[in-house]
């Protein structure tokens, strides 16, 4: 019988839910997509300034059904066009997670199909493969709300961590910075948008680079916090724009300092970004400007940085032709998850 990975074309139906997204999509040989369906809860979520893991949870439930008949739907195909079901299963939230694992469990059993395991990180670095004719090895700058780092992807299926953060994820800091300015979750967008009506007129604290390479936000975080209640205590008007333009370019110039120091100490120069913090203007910006330094830079199209299923198909194509067995039913949901 003719193996999975050998097959000339794989097409792979893949489901995510690990936060606030309910996803499902159907994708070809890990570049092409068939369908993305994405059931965004982020509505339901603001009116609490943040994800709540519960309602999460059963507006997964509520939603997934739907959302994988409109990938079908979408990709045009039937169960039999269907090669394996591919599925977030970390990091995330657990109960937002479970949704998702089970319900590909039921779909691989129901169709009897392999199922295969996707890490939600790996998924974020497959984002760049879509649409694009990226090969490994390159660098990868890896920015979501859950995680911060430089990796070396050596091929599609190994990575090796260069740097991650001590403390809080750069998206994290976006998040939490944006509450103090009063602006809605999730707040990268917003601090984006603010920032281009104001100056960077803060000096906020950056990292030093020593030895060891890493990341820290938490000291960003704090120093924006001790502003605004400077500005409270002294009655003046909190310059929101000017403290959100300093901020990004504080924390961005953080993500590339350290990308910096990475590309000069390895000489690697083929680049790429991921999670939902590569959507960030500012960011992009910045890298593009390393081409003028013989960069090669790659990023994901902005719908595949934020979360979506999309990128686990991808991720999850690649593997099957690197070898990777199938899982089985009692695949388990996992907070977390080894970035390697
Ligand atoms: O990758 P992602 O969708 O979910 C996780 O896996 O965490 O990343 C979400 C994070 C949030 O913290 C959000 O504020 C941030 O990505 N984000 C941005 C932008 N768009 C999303 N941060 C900065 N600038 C953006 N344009
Ligand atoms: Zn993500």
């Amino acid at each position: 019988m003719e193996r999975l990975k050998d097959k000339p074309t794989l097409t792979v139906l893949a489901i995510e839910s690990s936060c606030d997204e309910t996803a499902c999509a159907v994708v070809r040989d890990g570049r092409t997509v068939l369908s993305n369906v994405v059931a965004t809860q982020i509505e339901i979520h603001r009116r609490f300034g943040g994800v709540v893991p519960e309602i999460a949870s059963r507006n997964h439930t509520l939603a997934i059904e739907n959302v994988v008949k409109e990938a079908m739907e979408q990709a045009g195909l039937t169960r039999d066009d269907i090669d394996a079901i591919a599925v977030t299963y970390g990091a995330g939230l657990l109960g937002a997670l479970l949704v998702g694992v089970n319900f590909a469990k039921g779909l691989a059993y129901a169709w009897d199909k392999p199922l295969f395991k996707v890490s939600h990180i790996k998924g974020h670095i497959a984002a760049n493969y879509i649409d694009s004719d990226l090969k490994p090895p390159y660098l990868c700058l890896l920015a979501s709300g859950g995680h911060t780092a430089v990796v070396m992807v050596e091929n599609y299926s190994d990575i090796s961590v260069l740097a991650t953060s001590r403390d809080d994820a750069a998206g994290e800091a976006f998040d939490k910075v944006a509450r103090i300015l009063g602006l809605p979750y999730p707040g990268g967008p917003e601090i984006q948008k603010l920032a281009r009506e104001g100056q960077p007129s803060f000096a906020m604290p950056s990292v030093k680079l020593g030895e060891e390479l890493y990341f820290s936000y938490s000291g960003l975080k704090t120093y924006v916090i001790n502003l605004a209640h400077r500005f409270e205590q002294t009655g003046q008007p909190l310059p929101r724009a000017d403290i959100a333009a300093s901020f990004q370019q504080a924390a961005v110039g953080q993500l590339m300092d350290v990308l910096g120091e990475i590309i000069s100490r390895t000489g690697v120069k083929k680049l790429a970004v991921a999670g939902g913090v590569s959507a960030n203007e500012l960011l992009r910006a910045r890298m593009d400007a390393l081409k003028a330094q013989g960069c090669e830079v790659h990023y994901p199209k902005l719908k595949y940085c934020t979360d979506n299923a999309a990128m686990i198909g991808a991720a999850a194509c690649f593997a099957i032709r690197d070898g990777a067995e199938p899982d089985g039913l009692d695949l388990d949901a996992k907070a977390t998850v080894p970035l390697k």
